[in-house]
This record gives structure tokens, C-alpha cells and sequence, in this order.
């Protein structure tokens, strides 16, 4: 089976009006969020403290982590 997640099993929510939507996706690299859509951003991004995530680098040189910060915190405007 494959494990390659679909348009529908990344939208973890969806109300009526599809004024809210909770997506379960790599955040810079997502193409479900529309141009000029988002409103507000509540978030708890990686601080680079070294946490051990199965799946993400919590400590990266300070330079990438600028690099990776900026790229999404640009990506809602872009
Ligand atoms: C500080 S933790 C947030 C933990 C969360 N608030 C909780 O209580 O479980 C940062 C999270 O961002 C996730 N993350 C890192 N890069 C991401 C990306 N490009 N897109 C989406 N999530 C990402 C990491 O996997 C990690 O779970």
C-alpha cells in the first residue's frame, strides 16, 4: 500500500464554508494553501533547542534555521 498522502488525507479539517481549514502537510512545500487565504497564523514552529523529532532536525546550524524561519514565515504572503 502506498504511503503517499492524498489531497484528502492532508485537509485534517474543513468547515462548511471552507473559511477554516487544518492542514496535516510540510508546511513549505504544501499546494493547499491559496494565494492571499490566510487571516491569522497560531503556530509553535521548531526553535532549533536540539528536540528529538522522529522526523525533523531540531538542530541545525543558526544560519539554515534563519534561512528555514524566514521561508515560512514568507510563504502565507507569497
Ligand atoms: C515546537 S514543535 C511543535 C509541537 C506542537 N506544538 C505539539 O505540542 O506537539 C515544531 C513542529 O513543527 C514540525 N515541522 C517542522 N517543519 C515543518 C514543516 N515544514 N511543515 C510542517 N511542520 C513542520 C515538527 O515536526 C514539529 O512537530
Amino acid at each position: 500500500m502506498s504511503s503517499k498522502k492524498t489531497r484528502k488525507n492532508r485537509i485534517f479539517f474543513e468547515s462548511d464554508e471552507m473559511r477554516v481549514r487544518i492542514i496535516n502537510d510540510d508546511f513549505l512545500t504544501t499546494d493547499l494553501i491559496e494565494n492571499n487565504s490566510v487571516d491569522l497564523i497560531v503556530t509553535s514552529p521548531p526553535y532549533n533547542v536540539n528536540i528529538q523529532y522522529s522526523s525533523f532536525s531540531d538542530g541545525i546550524p543558526y544560519e539554515k534555521y534563519l534561512g528555514f524561519t524566514e521561508k515560512w514565515l514568507k510563504k502565507p504572503i507569497s
